[in-house]
C-alpha cells in the first residue's frame, strides 16, 4: 500500500456538514465512506480509476470514496452547479487529494443556483480525456433539452476505452400515446421541473446511437421506478445496445430530501403560475 493510502487509511477525509448532504440524498456516514478502500464501482476495471470526472459531484460523496480507494485516481475532476458544496469539496477534499479538482458551474437551478447564468456549461475536461464518467443522481435532474447537451459532453470527454456509469428515471413512451415525438421527458414538479425528470427508454437508446456511445450494460431499479443504472461506451462497429429490460422490482417508497426553497421562489413561481392559468393565458 502507498504511503499516500497508508495515511489515508489511518485518517480519513473530513466528512461533509449535514446542512450540504441534505441537499443532495443520503445523510448517514457510511455512504461517503470505503474504510476498507476497495474499489468504489467494483465491476469498472481498476484501470478506469486513472481519470475520474464525477458530473455532479455533490458534496464529495463519491470523491471522498475514491480519495480512500486503495488505489486513489491520478487524476479527478468534480463539477457541481452548488457553490456551497463545491467550496467545501476544494476546503477539505483538496488538501488531502492533491489530483482531485473541483469546479463550480454557474448553471441556473431554481432551488440551488437561482442565480445561475445558462442552463448548459461544457465540462472543463479536454476530448477522449476521461476514463470512468460518473453521473450519479444527476440526469434524473435535467430536462431533455439539458440532458441532450450534456449527453453530447459526455460522449466528447469519455476515452475510447472508456466507461461511463449513469442513473436514471426510465418510463416507456409507448403507455403514453398522448406524447408528441418531440417530447421524451416526464415531469413530476411543474414549478422546478428538475426536481425528477423520466426519460423515455427508447429516446435513451437512440440519443447514445446519436453521439457514438453504446449501452453496454442496464441495471434495473432495487425499488420499482427507482433509479436504473446504465453503463456506456464509445461504440463500435457492430455493437449493439444492451437490452432495457422490463421494471419488475417489488413496489416500494424512496423519498428524497425537498429542495430548499431558495429565497421563496417556488411561493413566487407558484402565484404567477396561478394567476396566468385564472387568466386563461396557459392551458
Ligand atoms: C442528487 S445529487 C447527487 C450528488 C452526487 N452525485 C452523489 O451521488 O452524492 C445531484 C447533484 O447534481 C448537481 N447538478 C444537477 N444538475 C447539474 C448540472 N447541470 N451541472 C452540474 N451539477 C448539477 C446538483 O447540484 C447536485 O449536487
Amino acid at each position: 500500500m502507498s504511503i499516500k493510502n497508508q495515511r489515508n487509511q489511518l485518517q480519513p477525509p473530513p466528512l461533509p456538514p449535514r446542512a450540504l448532504r441534505e441537499l443532495v440524498g443520503p445523510l448517514e456516514d457510511h455512504s461517503y465512506d470505503n474504510p476498507t478502500g476497495e474499489l468504489v464501482f467494483p465491476e469498472i476495471p481498476s484501470s478506469c480509476y486513472k481519470s475520474v470526472f464525477d458530473f455532479g459531484c455533490g458534496c464529495g460523496r463519491i470523491a471522498r470514496q475514491l480519495i480512500q480507494q486503495q488505489e486513489c485516481p491520478s487524476r479527478y475532476v468534480g463539477v457541481d452547479l452548488h457553490r456551497g458544496a463545491i467550496r467545501w469539496c476544494r476546503r477539505n477534499l483538496s488538501p488531502v487529494a492533491r489530483s482531485f479538482e473541483f469546479h463550480h458551474q454557474n448553471i441556473r437551478n431554481l432551488g440551488l443556483n437561482p442565480r445561475g447564468k445558462s442552463e448548459k456549461v461544457p465540462f472543463p475536461v479536454g476530448d477522449n480525456s476521461i476514463l470512468l464518467f460518473v453521473a450519479w443522481s444527476v440526469f434524473t435532474h435535467l430536462t431533455e433539452d439539458v440532458a441532450s447537451f450534456y449527453f453530447s459532453e459526455l460522449a466528447r470527454v469519455l476515452h475510447p476505452n472508456g466507461i461511463a456509469i449513469t442513473t436514471w428515471f426510465l418510463f416507456d413512451k409507448s403507455e403514453f400515446p398522448m406524447m408528441q415525438q418531440f417530447k421524451n421527458a416526464l415531469y413530476i414538479d411543474y414549478i422546478d421541473p428538475t426536481s425528477a425528470v423520466i426519460f423515455d427508454k427508447d429516446w435513451l437508446k437512440r440519443s447514445a446511437t446519436q453521439n457514438g456511445l453504446v449501452i453496454n450494460q442496464v441495471i434495473p431499479p432495487e425499488i420499482r421506478g427507482l433509479q436504473w443504472k446504465v453503463y456506456f461506451t464509445k461504440a463500435t462497429p457492430g455493437r449493439r445496445h444492451a437490452e432495457i429490460p422490463e421494471d419488475r422490482a417489488p413496489l416500494g417508497i424512496y423519498r428524497p430530501p425537498v429542495t430548499p426553497d431558495s429565497k421563496g421562489l417556488r411561493s413566487i413561481l407558484h402565484r404567477i403560475s396561478a394567476r396566468a392559468l385564472r387568466s386563461g393565458y396557459m392551458r
